[in-house]
């Protein structure tokens, strides 16, 4: 068995789903049900025996110890974070406190458990981390996307606090051995995105005739990958990576935030025209910028592609629309979920 924390989350509860259809290996899911974990996005496995939801906090150590020493994972998967760059903007203090203190206790109750393993067990288990390409900082127009190799430059609260995390991973293998592999994935988007991020922000908005808020002038870029896309690259990882070394992942799909609203509206016109006949793109309103807004990401993950044979299987077209799709056919989840606190957060975000 497996164990994942953070499986309640947008790409924890996706990776947890896909893997139940995917294998018939039981997981133990470790979630704090944060205002971003919903068990609403895990009701598809009431009834799958083989997975046990746990709340709790990935830097309780007792908690996870006892966790490891009852089930005995081969391996742990940990997408536990705090993960807005926004949120990070207005309280660091629970990034540091789950991305960078959580994830060391974490480490710590994994490296006792696995200390104590036998040999065979030992060699075989693996701790996959998944982490962001915002640690390698901005790009500029011209320069090539990231690489493996490049230099750690995180420029917001969240991204320090996971490239923080990254280096305890790192360090963990180089000291203690650990069999440790770290993820660095581009933007995802696709089925329970929690509405405070762009794209299902702007859906959900265009749908309640709300403004659709563009950060600046709109032509940040950023490099979209469908998350079912980013779960088929970690399981791959986890089967086949190579312990200690860390892969990129991403779609090759860079965009502008502007062209992705643009895209949003057009396909919402498409699919559920306003009923004054206008396009949602006059919803498209230009709004103060991010402070240390980074201008564009981009991964390149030639790496991932050419050493484990990993390929995304949708384009950044077919994705959207799937997403735009579900986010229609789901309204009751997106209501269920924005409830007062969401309110609380798009009040002292975007004021009035
Ligand atoms: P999310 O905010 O949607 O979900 C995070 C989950 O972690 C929630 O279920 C929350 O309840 C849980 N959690 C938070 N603190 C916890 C704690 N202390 N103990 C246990 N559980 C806790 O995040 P997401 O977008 O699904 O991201 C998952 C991971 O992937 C994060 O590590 C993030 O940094 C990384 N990542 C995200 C993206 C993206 O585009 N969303 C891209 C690259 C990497
Ligand atoms: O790159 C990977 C990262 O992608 C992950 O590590 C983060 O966890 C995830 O949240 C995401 O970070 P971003 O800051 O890129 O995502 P977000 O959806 O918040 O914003 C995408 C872009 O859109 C960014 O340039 C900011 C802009 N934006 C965002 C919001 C919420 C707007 O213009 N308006 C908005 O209202």
């Amino acid at each position: 068995m497996i164990l994942t924390t953070g499986g309640a989350g947008f790409i924890g509860s996706n990776f947890v789903l896909d893997w139940f259809t995917a294998s018939d290996e039981s997981m133990v899911n470790l979630d704090k049900l944060t205002y971003a974990g919903n068990m609403e996005n895990l009701a598809g496995l009431r009834d799958q025996p083989k997975h046990i939801f746990v709340k709790g906090d990935i830097g309780d150590v007792g908690l996870v110890r006892r966790l490891l020493e009852q089930h005995k994972p081969r391996a742990v998967v940990n997408f536990a974070a705090e993960s807005h760059v926004d949120r990070s903007i207005h309280g660091p203090g629970e990034f540091i406190q789950t991305n960078i203190v959580g994830t060391f206790h974490l480490l710590e109750a994994v490296r006792e458990y696995w200390n104590g393993l036998p040999e065979q067990d030992k060699a075989a288990f693996r701790f996959l981390h998944v982490s962001t390409d915002e640690v390698y900082g901005s790009l500029g127009k011209d320069d090539p996307a990231f690489r493996e190799t490049n230099r750690y430059e995180p420029n917001s609260p969240y991204s320090a606090s996971k490239a923080a995390s990254d280096h305890l991973v790192r360090a963990y293998h180089h000291t203690y051995g650990l069999p440790v592999l770290t993820t660095n994935c581009s933007n995802n988007y696709g089925p329970y995105h929690f509405p405070e991020k762009l794209i299902p922000l702007c859906i959900q908005n265009a749908l309640g005739g709300k403004p659709l808020p563009i950060y600046g002038d709109g032509q940040q870029i950023r490099d979209w990958l469908y998350v079912k896309d980013h779960c088929s690259a970690i399981r791959r990882v986890l089967e086949a990576g190579t312990v200690g070394e860390v892969y990129n992942v991403g779609g090759w799909n860079e965009k502008a935030n502007l062209e992705v609203v643009g895209t949003l509206c057009d396909i919402l016109d498409d699919l559920s025209p306003r009923a004054d006949g206008q396009s949602y793109r006059t919803q498209i309103t230009f709004v103060t910028d991010r402070p240390g807004h980074d201008r564009r990401y981009a991964i390149d993950a030639t790496r991932l592609e050419r050493e484990l044979g990993w390929k995304p299987a949708e384009t950044f077209e077919t994705g959207i629309r799937k997403t735009v799709r579900w986010y229609l056919d789901n309204q009751a989840w997106a209501h269920n979920v924005t409830s007062g606190a969401y309110r609380e957060w798009v009040g002292k975000q975007y004021g009035a």
